[in-house]
């Protein structure tokens, strides 16, 4: 076979799909749209599945696509095998109601055998066992020698993940060799060894599967196949490593550029780390190129374990500091024609990498340290098993993801409390659990019901807000119906409407459905693929499918809305003029309270700067700049410079926001007419979400005015408490404050006084046991420090004596013991002493000979620690 490089071998799948009138798509974004049932595109059919579904009309009966995935199942395995990665990219044909398994299978042949030119004798198939169909067209159609056709189980052919279209598959392997099998005379497709290397998989999509695992018959029979590249170029290639394909050694050898330490291909624990930094870049480059920014959940939390396992192994090979966004540019080298995102993106995509890594960076060798010191005590201890308490603390205040800590013990033999731990983790996302909305499955759960026959519903919002529309359907419990009557909810699907859907960061509008006697709440818009649905709650009267209603928005809230995202476009421009052209939007949320603004850039904003964008925007407002919305094709539209939103999907005309010749964006959003109308621009607050990405939030026109006058009542109050006109407050505080501070002053002078009377007392009460004073007392609400001055303080009176103290404080009892330097030659030693007094009050600590300290919870049991100290002496 003719040697065929990665990036030519997508090039001739796609013309061959062409060739046979597929409609030809560049890859979808790893980020799932209107699917909350898959956290990242993991195949090629995951982002057609509403096509499949018959949702969604596709733009062609026939598809191909080039699509990037990710799974991270076998994370464990990666670098440590030949065939395991993260990210790869899935060939893909695909039929909607189209041709079946004839043509799939045929045309599979044809490009494996006419034009990859593989040897026949090499290829087999397997089939699902009860497929007969399958079976006579590769027998028969295909004419493959009946001992080549293997049938196998559910377990291997038949397709599903997740909920979704599934079905039946065949797939075609390709043999090795003998030399790469285990010699058993019946190996074949199914076995385990490495002989047989399973290429293509054809997909018979027949049924979709519920989220209560039923399986229903589709409308229309698909194809969904799905072949991987980088598994196709490694028997294009002739080598057994997907390492070892062109494309990828490329990445692999710049990783041993940088670390200086030599590929052998082989077992070394050098290898693998190669190997998992030159699989986890690609994927790591590729998920930042689609806008997926490292956090602490979903998506991005599968990004910052990727990222940060790759840093550490960089590590392992002697990389010295940040290395990633440097090796990303091979990724980008290497794909960058194919997945032209990432050309555009690479220097935010370097930046976001350096940040990210950079952040790591500051944690990582202390929280080695720290893990190597555990693992340590482990080992002393005879035991295994890391705590939940320090994996969490790793976790939280080093940045180690559970997995990352999870392999170091690995490599040493040992595991972590994962229990313990994510008991931790609860009880801090309870104590932070915010009015979050849950990641239900909501968006697919609505596709339940077709809406793919209805026509896209018009909307006429930007011009009004209150019109006249047809109800074409109604929806109840996921059924359609014909009528919705008081007290009901319902979704509603209206020809035409004024209500704004929410999207684009903006909330949905609100208002109401009314005609006659019927009346109903609208209190939620949703765009569901292309129709709107209304959330509506009857509050009287009855609505009918195909009744002519007045829709009617609330006018105060949209105007709110309209007010806070221009806000967010002057903002926008604002933050670029006075940081810099870096600043891009990440993520944005308007409604008619006030805006949030994500945005990349690398530090805290300052003061200065902060009261310098505020001023920019409000010098914005009140020069009265008119904002204008066009629709344009989407190569003109770029041509005016306008912003598009980093990883959004436009179509071929795009609308474009321009407030006079200060800003123009791609947006679909709903504006003012003139920055007059915003009235005024307040920032609340700046603050980090993610690494390298700041938010603001900021309120405009009336919401000030509310929080203004609550200011306004609030400073009044204080000038009553503190009796006193509101112009004097400040210097009245300060006042304060100084008499304050002297008073502090006096009372330690005053309770060092009262120390000096009480520690003659503490001495004149000690008890005596076998010629040993033992000096024993408890305060409430002292320091640590403090009890430690007493204790000084007693010593300087005393010889031959052994003080406890405790202070009892928020419920719980800190103890100082200290032993009076002449014992300490007699064998006293403060550090043994407390461990086991504070043990009769449930606590536990240690120290030196001569003073030591000691933390326990009963505080009912004092008295019972010193009765411990006088058994000790
Ligand atoms: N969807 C099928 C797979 O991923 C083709 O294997």
């Amino acid at each position: 076979m003719k040697k065929i490089g990665l990036n030519e071998l997508r090039e001739m799948f796609r013309d061959f799909y062409i060739g046979k009138d597929h409609y030809y798509r560049g890859s979808y974004s790893l980020i799932p749209e209107n699917d909350k049932s898959l956290l990242i595109i993991n195949s090629g059919m995951a982002p057609l599945k509403p096509y499949f579904a018959g949702t969604e009309t596709p733009p062609a009966k026939r598809m191909t696509t080039c699509q990037k995935c990710i799974r991270t199942g076998d994370i464990d395995n990666v670098g440590y095998t030949d065939r395991h990665a993260t990210f790869f990219e899935m060939l893909g044909s695909f039929s909607f109601g189209d041709y079946f398994k004839e043509e799939s299978i045929k045309w599979g042949w044809e490009f494996l055998t006419e034009v990859l030119h593989m040897p026949e004798d090499r290829l087999w198939a397997s089939i699902y066992e009860e497929d007969e169909e399958a079976y006579s067209i590769w027998k028969d159609v295909i004419g493959l020698d009946e001992h080549k056709i293997v049938r196998l189980g559910k377990e291997d052919n038949f397709w599903e993940i997740g909920i979704g279209p599934c079905g039946p598959c065949s797939e075609i392997y390709f043999d090795r060799g003998e030399a790469y099998g285990c010699g058993k005379p019946d190996c074949k497709p199914g076995c385990d060894c490495d002989r047989f290397v399973e290429i293509w998989n054809h997909v018979f999509t027949q049924f979709n599967k519920d989220s209560d695992g039923n399986y229903t018959p589709l409308k229309n029979k698909n194809i969904d196949t799905g072949m991987g590249l980088e598994r196709l170029a490694c028997v294009m290639q002739d080598v057994s490593s997907i390492f070892d394909v062109d494309t990828i050694r490329y990445i692999l050898e710049g990783v041993v550029e940088m670390s200086g330490v030599a590929y052998n291909c082989g077992e070394a624990p050098t290898d693998a780390s190669i190997r998992i930094i030159t699989d986890h870049i690609r994927s790591i480059t590729f998920m930042v190129g689609d806008g997926i920014l490292p956090s602490n959940e979903g998506r991005g939390y599968v990004l910052r374990r990727l990222l940060r396992r790759a840093a550490r192994h960089g590590k392992l090979l002697g990389i010295d500091g940040s290395f990633l966004a440097e090796l990303s540019e091979r990724v980008i080298d290497v794909s960058g024609k194919a997945y032209p995102e990432l050309e555009e993106r690479k220097e935010y995509i370097q930046r976001i990498l350096a940040v990210e890594e950079e952040k790591f960076n500051r944690t990582i060798d202390q929280g080695s340290v720290l893990l190597e010191e555990e693992i340590e005590k482990l080992k002393e201890k005879g035991d295994n098993v890391l705590p939940g308490d320090i994996v969490f603390k790793l976790y939280d205040t080093f940045g180690f993801p559970l997995e990352l800590t999870q392999e170091i013990l690995k490599e040493k033999g040992c595991e972590a409390d994962e229990e313990g731990f994510r008991k931790l983790m609860e009880q801090q996302k309870e104590m932070a659990r915010s009015a979050r909305k849950s990641l239900d499955s909501e968006g697919w759960k609505e596709d339940a019901v077709f809406l793919g026959d209805y026509e896209p519903t018009v909307f006429i919002g930007y011009d009004t807000l209150n019109e006249n529309a047809e109800v074409i359907a109604i929806i109840s419990g996921n059924q359609f119906t014909d009528r919705a009557g008081k007290g009901e909810t319902a979704l509603v699907l209206l020809d035409r409407t004024p209500f704004y859907a929410e999207g684009g960061g903006q909330v949905t509008d609100t208002g109401v459905l009314s005609k006659g006697d019927f009346k109903a709440k609208v209190t939620n818009v949703n765009k569901h693929h292309h129709v709107y649905l209304h959330k509506i709650e009857v509050l009287s009267g009855t609505l009918h499918k195909d009744d002519i209603v007045t829709a009617q928005v609330d006018a105060v809230k949209r105007h709110g809305a309209a007010r806070n995202h221009t806000s967010t476009h002057l903002l926008h421009k604002a933050l670029k003029k006075v940081l810099g052209e870096h600043v891009e939007q990440a993520g944005s949320y308007v409604s008619d309270e006030g805006l949030r603004f994500d945005f990349t850039h690398f530090e805290a904003v300052s003061k200065e700067m902060l009261a310098d964008i505020e001023n920019l925007v409000n010098s914005k407002i009140i020069e009265f700049v008119p904002v204008q919305a066009r629709e344009l094709p989407i190569e003109e539209a770029k041509k005016t410079g306008a912003v598009a939103q980093f990883g959004e999907k436009y179509g071929d005309m795009v609308r474009v926001v321009s407030i006079g010749d200060f800003s123009s964006e791609f947006c679909g959003g709903t504006h003012v007419s003139n920055t007059g109308q915003i009235g005024v621009f307040k920032i609340l607050a700046e603050s980090g979400v993610a690494a390298g990405v700041r938010r603001i939030e900021a309120i405009t026109g009336a919401a000030i005015h509310h929080r203004l006058t609550e200011a306004e009542e609030t400073i009044a109050k204080a000038a009553e408490i503190l009796k006193t006109p509101a112009e004097n407050l400040l210097s009245r505080i300060t006042a304060l404050n100084e008499a304050l501070k002297e008073s502090k002053k006096e009372l330690e002078q005053y309770k060092q006084q009262a120390m000096g009377s009480s520690i003659d007392d503490l001495v004149a009460g000690a008890q005596e046991i076998n010629g040993i004073k033992l000096i024993t007392k408890e305060f409430s609400d002292y320091e640590t420090d403090e009890l430690r001055l007493i204790c000084d303080k007693i010593k300087e009176k005393v010889k031959a004596a052994i003080i406890v103290l405790a202070s009892v404080k928020n419920e719980k009892v800190t103890f100082i013991v200290s032993v009076t330097d002449d014992l300490l030659d007699k064998g006293y030693h403060a550090g043994n002493m407390v461990k086991k007094i504070a043990a009769a009050a449930g606590g536990g600590g240690g120290g030196k000979a001569d003073m030591a300290q000691a933390g326990a919870k009963d505080p009912s049991k004092v008295e019972d620690a010193f009765a411990v100290a006088a058994t000790l002496i």
